[in-house]
């Protein structure tokens, strides 16, 4: 090897069309969000209370996956704790993602480390670490802030909710303001009526992008991410056509171009075209619906599990389906070996009735196809066939079902 050979030496001057990746991942907390800023003003006024040492509102936010909640949320409580330290009002704001921190004691936990970030409170009570959390927002005088998003993940919820809507009857000092994130779209149904009425003292819905939102949101990461004339026009316009489409969803359109450049820089053309964009699609999409399952509600995913298996194991393809079709089963024996599963994964297996609800679900999110095949000895019954690869699908719950 010469001197000046080191083998890192060709990752550094191999050419792309990259000028800074980050800003094209959907990590990245984009500085500016046009198209919300309807969304923006309204958190900023149910916020507002906080900066006069008031309690603010409780505010629920619902809206499909994509829709800048999240983005959007995190920019607020920003800004929010910028001017607060500006202005010396006592506001602390903490941001919990319930997929991470699913029960009422790794939420409560996460608040207080907040708090106290040189300190360690593994093996405490939740009672324990409620009373900190309280004591200091007392002590302080502060109000408090929580974020709680994919809040449909959380275990406890009921319990939570009402610890921290007492906390403020209890408080003399100070006060808990809550925001609630979720795309699920029945979520707020399914919760008991105190929960609700105390969670849902505002709502806001994020609609999706059109083509044309979703095609500035683009442009303005564009700039940044990429070299100058490597993204045709042309490329912009479908991969904003294509997340428009399926779901007015800014993510798709932001991972769409991400796999595109990369494409690009693997076949060396230095340039984005629609080819790139195409080629990505097929990867965004599997990456979508798999990231879409593991955001269901733990009950759906066993219920889609349950559906992948039978699907796997099913010899009644013939029975339903035309030979190289996905097995077409019945909702009835879907139901019983839901059962089945539910013991296994130590889960309280649902009603009947909400057996039915989360099937009209997963249809509805294109995860199954569900057609009504006439009354059956049990209700109405319905022919169920799954939309994507069963052994993917089942790869991908047992993951999340053994978290
Ligand atoms: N108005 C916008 N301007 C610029 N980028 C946006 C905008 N809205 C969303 N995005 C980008 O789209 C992606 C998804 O946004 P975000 O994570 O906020 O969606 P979400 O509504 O929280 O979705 P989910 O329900 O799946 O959690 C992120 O990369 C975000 O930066
Ligand atoms: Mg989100």
């Amino acid at each position: 090897m010469t001197k000046n050979s080191n083998i890192f030496q060709g990752e550094l001057s191999k050419s792309t069309v990259f000028l800074n990746k980050d800003i094209i991942t959907p990590h990245y907390m984009p500085k500016k969000l046009p198209f919300r800023e309807k969304q923006i003003e309204e958190m900023v006024s149910s916020l507002s209370n906080s900066l006069k040492n008031q309690k603010s509102d409780n505010l629920f936010i619902y809206g499909k996956t994509g829709t800048g909640k999240t983005s959007t949320t995190r920019f607020v409580l920003n800004q929010l704790k910028n001017f607060a330290e500006e202005q010396k009002a006592s506001i602390e704001t903490v941001y919990v993602n319930c997929r991470n921190y699913n029960s009422k004691y790794k939420v409560l936990s996460k608040i207080i480390a907040n708090f106290y970030p040189e300190k360690e409170f593994t093996g405490f009570s939740s009672s324990f670490v409620y009373e900190k959390m309280t004591n200091f927002v007392e002590e302080n005088n502060t109000q408090l802030i929580i974020a709680l998003d994919e809040i449909d993940k959380l275990k406890e919820l009921d319990d939570l909710i009402y610890s921290l809507t007492r906390a403020n009857d209890e408080l003399n000092k100070g006060g808990i303001g809550l925001i609630g994130i979720s795309n699920q779209l029945t979520f707020k149904d399914k919760l008991d009526p105190r929960t609700k009425s105390s969670l849902c003292e505002k709502e806001m819905v994020f609609p999706p992008y059109n083509a044309e939102e979703i095609r500035a949101i683009l442009n303005g990461r564009i700039k940044k991410a990429f070299k100058p004339e490597t993204v045709e026009e042309s490329a912009i316009n479908l991969a904003s056509a294509i997340a428009s489409k399926e779901s007015g969803d800014a993510r798709t359109a932001v991972m769409l171009l991400l796999r595109a450049g990369e494409q690009a820089d693997k076949n060396k053309t230095e340039k984005i075209t629609d080819k790139e964009v195409q080629k990505a699609r097929k990867k965004v999409e599997e990456q979508i619906i798999f990231d879409m399952i593991s955001t269901l509600p733990e009950q759906e995913q066993l219920v889609l599990y349950t559906i992948a298996n039978l699907t796997i194991h099913t010899k009644g393809v013939k029975r339903l389906g035309k030979e190289n079709e996905k097995a077409m089963l019945l909702s009835g024996e879907i139901y019983d070996e839901y059962n089945k599963m539910a013991k296994n994964f130590e889960e309280k297996p649902v009603s009947q009735k909400w057996f039915g609800q989360y099937l009209t679900e997963l249809n509805m999110y294109g995860l199954i196809n569900s057609t009504i095949s006439g009354k059956g000895q049990r209700g109405t019954a319905r022919i169920i066939q799954l939309v994507f690869d069963p052994v993917q699908i089942k790869k991908t719950i047992e993951k999340e079902l053994n978290r």
